[in-house]
C-alpha cells in the first residue's frame, strides 16, 4: 500500500484545529498543524504536504495568499481550481462533507501528478526519437536494438501486424554507422514475382517487353545503406535463392544483364509470420532463413506492453488534436482504463487510428470512456481490478455487500443466491438473521 497522504491543517481556532486533526487522523491521514498563515506557508515550503486544509481568514497570511504563494502564479492556482484539486466549505460544516472533499481533492491531485509524469516521459521520448515505450518488454527490445544496430549483421524483425516493425527497422538504420546512407524499403508482398525481382535487382534495356531503358534496382539504390525487406515470408521460392546470393556474396546481375554488380548493403527483414514453421513446411528456404535470422528482434504486441498504452494514447491525442486544431488535453481515468483493458489485435496502428477517430468525434475537451468506440468502451474491467478496489474494506463489509448484491440479482431468492455464492442456503439464512439482530441493537456503534 502507498504511504498515507499528509494533510496540513491551518486554522487559528485551536478547538477546530484539534477536532479536524482527530477526524482526519481517524480517516488514516497523517496530519500536521499550523496555527496561522505564516506557519502554514513555512510548513508547505518545507515539503511533503499533499493537501492543505486551511481557514480562509487567519492572522498573518490568508488562506488565499497561501494558495497563491504555493502555486507561484495566479494562472496556476486558477488551473488547479478548475482541475478540482481545490474546493471550499463554509463553516459550520459536517465531518463527512470535509472527508469527502479531502478524498476528492487527493484523487484529483494524483491524476494531475500522473499527467505531469506522463508529459515528462513524452518529452523525454520526443528528445530521443519516436519510439514510445517504457514497459519492460519494450525496453528489453530497445536495448537489444541499441546493441546490434551498429554492426553489419543481418537482422530479422518479428512481430504482429501494426506492432511497429518498420519503425524498428528505421531505428536500426538511424543508429548504425550507415545512417548517412539511404534507407530503402521493399514490400515483398506487394508485387508479383517478376515485378518484385525487377524492383530489387533492376534491369537492362530490352530485358523484357516494355523495358525501354535501364533501371537500377533497390539493392543498388541502397548501396552503403540499409535495405528493408518487409513481409519477407512472401518471397517466392524462385526469388529466395537470388536474395540468398546477394546476402552471401554481395553480388547480383540486373535482369537481362551479364555484368555482375557488387553492393554494400545491410539487410533488415521483417515478417509477421512464423518463418521457422514455414521452413518446416518447405515454404521458406532453410539456408535463407539462417542467413536472415542472424539476430532476431521480436517486437512485443501491445497487449504485452500494458504500461505503454497510456503513453501511446497520450502521444497520439496530442498529435491528432494539434493536427485538427482541437483543444483536447487528456483522458478520464476510466477512458484510460478501458484503453488498457482492450486487447489491441491491430497493435499500435489500431491504437493510433482509434485515437485519431476519437479526436475527430470528441465534443468536449477531455476524452471520457463513452467517447471511445464501442469495441473499447464496452470492455469490462478485469475482475482483478474490482478486487483491488476493495482492498482496505473490512471483510465483514465485503461479505455483506456481496450477499446483498447477489440477493438483488436473484430477486431475493435465497436458494439461488446460495448457489451463486457456493454456500449452503442455511448459511445464507443465518447470515441474514444475524444481521437483523445486529440492526435491532441499533446502528450507532461509534
Ligand atoms: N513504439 C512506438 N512509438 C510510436 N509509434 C509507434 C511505435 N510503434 C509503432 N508505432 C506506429 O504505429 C504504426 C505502425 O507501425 P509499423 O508500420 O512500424 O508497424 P508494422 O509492424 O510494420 O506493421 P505491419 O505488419 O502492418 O506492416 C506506425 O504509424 C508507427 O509509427
Ligand atoms: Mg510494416
Amino acid at each position: 500500500m502507498a504511504e498515507p497522504a499528509t494533510l496540513l491543517v491551518a486554522d487559528d481556532d485551536p478547538g477546530l484545529r484539534e477536532s479536524l486533526e482527530r477526524t482526519l487522523t481517524r480517516e488514516g491521514y497523517r496530519v500536521v498543524l499550523a496555527s496561522d498563515g505564516r506557519a502554514a506557508l513555512e510548513r508547505v515550503q518545507a515539503g511533503g504536504v499533499d493537501l492543505i486544509v486551511t481557514d480562509l481568514r487567519m492572522p498573518g497570511l490568508t488562506g488565499l495568499e497561501i494558495l497563491l504563494t504555493a502555486f507561484g502564479t495566479v494562472e496556476e492556482a486558477v488551473k488547479a481550481m478548475k482541475d478540482g484539486a481545490y474546493d471550499f466549505l463554509t463553516k459550520p460544516f459536517r465531518r463527512e462533507q470535509l472527508i469527502k472533499l479531502v478524498d476528492k481533492a487527493l484523487e484529483r491531485r494524483d491524476l494531475i501528478e500522473q499527467n505531469k509524469e506522463l508529459k515528462k516521459q513524452l518529452e523525454d521520448i520526443r528528445a530521443k526519437g519516436q519510439m514510445i515505450g517504457s514497459s519492460p518488454a519494450y525496453r528489453r527490445m530497445l536495448s537489444l536494438v541499441e546493441q546490434v544496430a551498429d554492426s553489419s549483421a543481418t537482422i530479422l524483425i518479428q512481430g504482429e501486424s501494426g506492432a511497429g516493425k518498420e519503425l524498428v527497422a528505421r531505428t536500426i538504420h538511424e543508429r548504425s554507422g550507415r545512417r548517412a546512407g539511404p534507407f530503402v524499403a521493399v514490400n515483398c508482398a506487394a508485387l508479383p514475382e517478376t515485378l518484385l525481382e525487377s524492383e530489387l535487382f533492376g534491369y537492362e534495356k530490352g530485358a523484357f517487353t516494355g523495358a525501354a531503358g535501364r533501371k537500377e534496382g533497390r539493392f543498388e539504390l541502397a548501396n552503403t545503406g540499409t535495405l528493408f525487406l518487409d513481409e519477407v515470408a512472401d518471397l517466392s521460392l524462385v526469388t529466395q535463392p537470388k536474395i540468398l546470393r546477394v546476402l552471401q556474396e554481395g553480388e547480383f546481375e540486373r535482369l537481362g544483364g551479364t555484368r555482375t554488380l557488387q553492393v554494400d548493403v545491410r539487410i533488415v527483414a521483417a515478417t509477421n509470420q512464423d518463418l521457422a514453421e514455414m521452413v518446416k513446411e518447405k515454404r521458406f528456404r532453410e539456408d535463407l532463413y539462417y542467413r536472415l535470422n542472424v539476430i532476431t528482434v521480436r517486437v512485443p504486441p501491445l497487449r504485452e506492453r500494458h504500461e505503454d498504452i497510456r503513453l501511446l494514447a497520450q502521444h497520439y491525442l496530442r498529435v491528432y488534436a494539434a493536427k485538427n486544431g482541437r483543444k483536447l488535453e487528456s483522458f478520464s481515468n476510466e477512458a484510460l482504463e478501458r484503453l488498457e483493458s482492450y486487447k489491441w489485435p491491430g497493435n499500435v496502428r489500431e491504437l493510433e487510428n482509434l485515437i485519431e477517430r476519437t479526436v475527430l468525434l470528441a465534443r468536449k475537451d477531455r476524452i471520457d470512456a463513452e467517447d471511445l468506440p464501442e469495441e473499447v468502451a464496452g470492455v469490462k474491467r478485469p475482475p482483478r481490478d474490482a478486487i483491488l478496489e476493495l482492498v482496505g474494506t473490512p471483510l465483514a463489509e465485503i461479505e455483506q455487500r456481496l450477499l446483498d448484491e447477489t440477493l438483488r440479482i436473484t430477486g431475493g431468492n435465497k436458494t439461488q443466491a446460495a448457489k451463486l455464492l457456493g454456500i449452503d442456503v442455511r448459511t445464507v439464512a443465518r447470515k441474514l438473521e444475524r444481521r437483523e439482530d445486529d440492526q435491532a441493537e441499533g446502528p450507532d456503534r461509534s
